[in-house]
Parts: C-alpha cells; sequence; structure tokens
C-alpha cells in the first residue's frame, strides 16, 4: 500500500515537471561543446542526437565573405593556425579569419578552445590533438541540421549569433544582408520556421528588421557594466520595439529574477546563457539544479547549454 502510494506520488510529480516543461528549450551551445571541440560537425550532430531543440553556430566571415561557425575573429584559440600560416597574424598577433580565405581556412585543424599559453579551457573535456575536425561553414551546418530532420523526422531549429556585426562592417564584410539571403535560401525566412537570430549588437538586429526579416530576433545581453542600461524595465522596453526575446548572461538573472518577469510582462521570451557542468556557480550542487532552478523557479523559456543531454533530463525527456 506504501509502496503505492509513493508511485502515485512520483507519478504525480513526474507530470507536473512535464506540463511545466512543456514548451521550454534547450539550446545546444556551439553545437555540443562539452563533449566535442566547438562549432565542428561532429559536435552539431551530436548536440542533436542528445536531444537539442536548437543548435548555435557563431558567425564570422571570411576574406571571401563566406560564413563560417566560428565564435572569434581570431583562428588561434580553436585551430592550429600559428603552425600552419605562422606568418599571417597581424600587428596585435591575431589570425583573423577575415584575412583568410575558406579554402586556406579549410586546411585547418580544429582543436578544444584554448588559452593564449596552449592549456585547455576546459582540461576534462575532448582531448587536445585526437580525432580530426575542420571549420564548418555555416552552410554545412545548416545542411547538417536539415538533413537529420529529413532522415529522423525531428524538426530541430537554428540559432546563429552574428559575431562583431560592427567590426566586420569596418572590414568591408557586412552581415546582415548576407545572413538574410542564405536564410531565405533554406527556407528559415517562411513562417514557423524554427529559428532565432541572436547578437550584442542593437545596432545589427534593427538593421536585420529594416531589411525587412520577420525572423524572432534576440538581444544578447551582457553581465558586463556596458550592458547596465538593459537590465532595466526602461532597456527592456527599448529592446521589446525590435527583438522577440533576449538571450542575458545567467549572472543578470541570478542578480535579479524578476527580470524574466519584467521580459514576460513585455512579450519576450528569455533565453539566457551558457550552463556547464565544469564552470558550476558554488551556490548549486550540481548542473541539474542550476538548470531545475532556472526553467522551473526563474521560469526562464530556455537556455544555452554545453551538455544538452542534462537539460533534457532536467525537463523530463
Ligand atoms: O549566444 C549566447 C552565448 O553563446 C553568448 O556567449 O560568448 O558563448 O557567444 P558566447
Ligand atoms: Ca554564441
Amino acid at each position: 500500500m506504501k509502496r503505492r502510494i509513493l508511485l502515485v506520488i512520483g507519478m504525480v510529480l513526474m507530470i507536473g515537471v512535464m506540463a511545466v516543461a512543456q514548451g521550454k528549450i534547450i539550446i545546444g551551445h556551439r553545437g555540443a561543446a562539452g563533449y566535442l571541440p566547438e562549432e565542428t560537425l561532429a559536435g552539431y550532430a551530436f548536440g542533436y542526437a542528445l536531444g537539442a531543440d536548437y543548435l548555435e553556430p557563431d558567425l564570422v566571415l571570411t576574406k571571401d565573405a563566406r560564413f563560417i561557425c566560428l565564435h572569434d575573429i581570431y583562428l588561434e584559440p580553436t585551430t592550429d593556425v600559428e603552425q600552419v600560416f605562422p606568418d599571417r597574424h597581424r600587428s596585435d598577433g591575431h589570425w583573423y579569419a577575415a584575412d583568410f580565405t575558406l579554402a586556406e581556412i579549410k586546411t585547418l585543424s580544429v582543436h578544444e578552445r584554448c588559452k593564449p599559453d596552449g592549456t585547455p579551457y576546459f582540461p576534462d573535456r575532448f582531448p587536445e590533438g585526437k580525432s580530426k575536425f575542420e571549420v564548418a561553414t555555416f552552410v554545412e551546418m545548416i545542411e547538417l541540421v536539415q538533413g537529420l530532420n529529413k532522415s529522423t523526422g525531428r524538426d530541430v531549429g537554428i540559432y546563429p549569433e552574428l559575431k562583431r556585426p560592427s567590426w566586420h562592417a569596418s572590414q568591408g564584410l557586412p552581415m546582415e544582408k548576407k545572413l538574410l539571403d542564405v536564410l531565405a535560401k533554406y527556407g528559415y525566412d517562411k513562417p514557423g520556421a524554427k529559428i532565432f537570430i541572436q547578437c550584442f549588437e542593437p545596432a545589427s538586429l534593427q538593421k536585420l528588421r529594416q531589411l525587412g526579416t520577420k525572423i524572432p530576433l534576440i538581444q544578447l545581453i551582457s553581465a558586463n557594466w556596458s550592458y547596465a542600461g538593459m537590465w532595466t524595465k526602461r532597456g527592456l522596453d527599448q529592446i521589446s520595439a525590435y527583438a522577440s526575446g533576449i538571450g542575458p548572461s545567467k549572472k543578470i538573472v541570478e542578480n535579479n529574477p524578476q527580470f524574466v518577469n519584467w521580459a514576460h510582462e513585455r512579450g519576450l521570451v528569455v533565453h539566457p546563457y551558457v550552463f556547464r557542468r565544469d564552470e558550476l556557480p558554488a551556490k548549486y550542487a550540481s548542473l541539474e539544479d542550476e538548470m531545475k532552478q532556472f526553467y522551473f523557479t526563474y521560469d526562464v523559456d530556455g537556455l544555452f547549454t554545453d551538455f544538452v543531454d542534462v537539460a533534457a533530463r532536467v525537463l523530463g525527456r
């Protein structure tokens, strides 16, 4: 009898979690960065298989104006460019993707993110120098996701981020129209297409709107003080004039959980970043606990994570 009561309570709790979890999304941050080198096709495929609803590529442009999946405007944190093209850095010591053609970039190998001294950022992740990964183009990433959608019957979306668009424009490489052209070619301009576009620069998102896109735009909000104006109700009022949602640093939400309600009151969805087992804030005992707090107590609509499988478990999938 006691066991049956416990079983019923367990089932009721599980149904409760599933009801609240409905509609909440998981964004595979840079693919499945907790398990495979970031922004690679292998990482995107793994993030897909682990249950992501959306996969995130960060986008920069090559010298010949092709979008590649890369977090930094520099190549050296995640590739062997220093060994392959030792003399091709600028005077500031960085190897800029915008100084290399796609054909040149395709000769590079991608590795786990390293610090300037060559040591890995996350020592317990995929081992340095093992297996073989190359820099993916955005088109390859899209074709991978759409191919998997066809072969699995799922409808996983994409969540591209334009990286440093004002800097790219200063190099003669404007990003916004080019992005919309690529997306239209692959059907992401159609109503209901599973896509968000994200950026830290409001002017770039406003330009995308002016170009006529109806794709939902997400204003990224850093915890850096230069973004403090966006942490306010007034800041959110301004964002709601051009964006459908916000992607705040999770620190902003942690410092002021009301921030999520303020955004919801303005019709903005909230997708904080970034949730990592190997970068867990001291107040949480586990990544599961942190995600539960954000999904169910702070009531965010989704989150960016390097560990898609953990989020899937938390959402009861
Ligand atoms: O795009 C959300 C999050 O990825 C922003 O931070 O530095 O990982 O691109 P970052
Ligand atoms: Ca990003």
